[in-house]
Formats: C-alpha cells, sequence, structure tokens
C-alpha cells in the first residue's frame, strides 16, 4: 500500500477544557460543535448521515453524481483538491474519476478518524497522491502553494451552516489565501425549507441524533473528569424561524451540576446548553454572503425538491 502523508496541526486537549470552563459560565451555556467530534462522536455522525429523516447526506451525494461531469468541466482536472472537514470521505469519492485531481488533502479535527478514512482513500485510488491535515477549521489554515495547477476546495454536507453567518465570511475568507486567485470553491448548503422536514432531520427516531448530541457530555467525563449525571440531560432540536436555523441543546431535566476542576457550573429545571446551530439558506442568502467572502457564484445545483444546494465559487480578483 502507497504511504499517505499525515500532517498534524490537531487542537490541544486543553483547548477543551478551557472551552468548556468557558461556555458553562456564559449566561446562556453554550458549547461548539466542533467538539462533538471524538471518535464516538464521528462515528455516530456516520449514523446519522443514514437515518431516513436526516435527508442532507443522500441529498448532496445525488446532486454531485448527477452533475459531477460539469462540475470537474468547470473545475478542471488535475487540481490539487483540499477537502474540508472530510469525516470519512466517502461524498468525493463520487467525483474523484472525473475531477482526476493530482492530489487529496482531507482535513479534520478527528485525528484517528481521518487516518483511518485517509488510508482507505489512498488504497481504494492507487493512481491518487492522498494527505491528511489534522486541524480545527476555526483557525486559519496554511499550506505551501501546489506545485502546479489550480486547488480547489472542496466543503461538503453544509457544515459552514455550523457557524454564525458573521463568522462564515470570515472562514471563506480564509479558505481563500488556501485556494490562491482562480481557486474555486465546491460547497454543500442546507436550504430553508418546510420546517417540519428540517426538525424530523434533527429529532430522528431512532435517536442517534440524541446520542450524538449527549456524547459531549460522555466526552468530559473522559477527557476532563467532569462529574455531571447525563441521564438528566436530555436532547432538544428544533427550527429557530426569525435567525433561519436549527438549534440543538442539551437540556437539564432537574436542578443540578456539573463539577470540572472543583468548578459547579449550576443547572436550573429546563436551562440548557445550546450545543450547535446550523444555519440554513436561500440560493440566494447564501450567494450574498459569498459575494461578501470575495467569491463569485459559477453555478449552483439543487435536488428537484429543493432541499439542498451545492455551490460552485470562483475566488474573485483583489
Ligand atoms: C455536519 C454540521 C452539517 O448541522 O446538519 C447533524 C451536524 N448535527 N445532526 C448538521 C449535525 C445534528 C451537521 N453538520
Amino acid at each position: 500500500m502507497k504511504a499517505t502523508h499525515f500532517y498534524d496541526f490537531s487542537p490541544k486537549e486543553d483547548s477543551f477544557r478551557s472551552d468548556v470552563l468557558k461556555g458553562l459560565s456564559l449566561e446562556t451555556k453554550t458549547l461548539s460543535p466542533k467538539y462533538f467530534y471524538d471518535q464516538r462522536g464521528s462515528e455516530l455522525f456516520e449514523q446519522i448521515c443514514q437515518q431516513p429523516e436526516y435527508y442532507p447526506t443522500d441529498t448532496e451525494i445525488g446532486i454531485l453524481h448527477e452533475n459531477r461531469t460539469e462540475i470537474a468541466q468547470l473545475s478542471g482536472t488535475g487540481c490539487e483538491l483540499v477537502e474540508f472537514g472530510c469525516g470519512a470521505s466517502k461524498k468525493i469519492r463520487v467525483l474523484l474519476e472525473g475531477l482526476r485531481p493530482k492530489t487529496y488533502i482531507g482535513v479534520d479535527i478527528s485525528r484517528e478518524f481521518l487516518i483511518e478514512s485517509t488510508n482507505r482513500l489512498s488504497s481504494d485510488y492507487p493512481w491518487l497522491e492522498v494527505h491528511g491535515l489534522c486541524a480545527d477549521l476555526c483557525e486559519p489554515i496554511t499550506l505551501a502553494k501546489p506545485s502546479d495547477g489550480q486547488r480547489i476546495g472542496f466543503y461538503p454536507g453544509s457544515s459552514i451552516g455550523n457557524f454564525e453567518p458573521d463568522d462564515a465570511i470570515e472562514m471563506l475568507r480564509n479558505f481563500k489565501s488556501l485556494l490562491g486567485p482562480g481557486g474555486t470553491l465546491l460547497i454543500g448548503v442546507d436550504l430553508k425549507k418546510d420546517d417540519r422536514i428540517l426538525t424530523a432531520a434533527y429529532n430522528d427516531s431512532a435517536d442517534i441524533t440524541a446520542q450524538f448530541n449527549l456524547n459531549v457530555l460522555e466526552r468530559m467525563k473522559g477527557e476532563l473528569g467532569a462529574v455531571v449525571d447525563t441521564s438528566a440531560f436530555e436532547h432538544r432540536a428544533f427550527y429557530n424561524e426569525r435567525l433561519g436555523r436549527i438549534e440543538m441543546h442539551l437540556v437539564s431535566t432537574q436542578p443540578q451540576r456539573i463539577e470540572i476542576d472543583g468548578e459547579a457550573f449550576l443547572f436550573e429545571e429546563g436551562e440548557s446548553i445550546h450545543t450547535e446551530s446550523s444555519y440554513k439558506y436561500t440560493v440566494s442568502e447564501f450567494q450574498a454572503l459569498c459575494w461578501r467572502a470575495g467569491y463569485e457564484a459559477l453555478k449552483c445545483w439543487t435536488d428537484d425538491d429543493a432541499l439542498f444546494s451545492v455551490h460552485l465559487l470562483r475566488v474573485t480578483g483583489g
């Protein structure tokens, strides 16, 4: 088997600790969704993607598959492909034969998971040079200029929705310096729609999303030695129409405390930790956001039911 290269900029355990201490001290207790993705969390997320209610994964794969030839034509072959938040690196497989990139760089925060998925990709595509880069997408990433050819970014799954719109713009600006002038970005974005469909997607009947949400408390116990009664928290997810986002919370079912490093964080009954926001955009809302970040829209594809969108963007000059 051909070797994959692995670069490790994984966040320190300390940043989890300090972010949890900070987040639980806020008026509205909050944790960043990036902390969902330890090994167990990444596995649970893969299971979420297979739940019948969670339409984004299959819908996006369908859009990519249907338009793979045009995507390759517009993006150009022989490029260096960087996937942000690559997870199990499944979606990119739909595009690889058409795009025929020279190099694939998978970027993800979940270290062991990334090593496994880039190794799998490498052995399944012997002609492809595969690299893994363990990094937190919230921090700017730098890579040496591609040896030749263009760089194309791939940011699937509507992961951009995890960021407040202003932070999303900042991140897209960071991607720009990595993609370089004339570089392109292929990005999947979940669309605004009937909130019954949205709500169901985050409340699957097999309760996988609930386990995924609650797993962050298990992680606090395991990695931080937190004292917490996980059975006294429950998963809640709803669509916040005014802000255009799904919100996930861990709701305390009774008055209780979480203890970390001798510090106590008190909860009233019904008080929650806000663990995730997942913003939804119309096509034109998202194009306006990209324009502010310094990209022009080359093309946007959606499915027939207008559930999900895939945008191809190009870095504008200057
Ligand atoms: C990976 C951020 C796109 O927001 O839909 C799925 C994560 N959370 N179910 C999303 C998630 C609950 C997912 N993203």
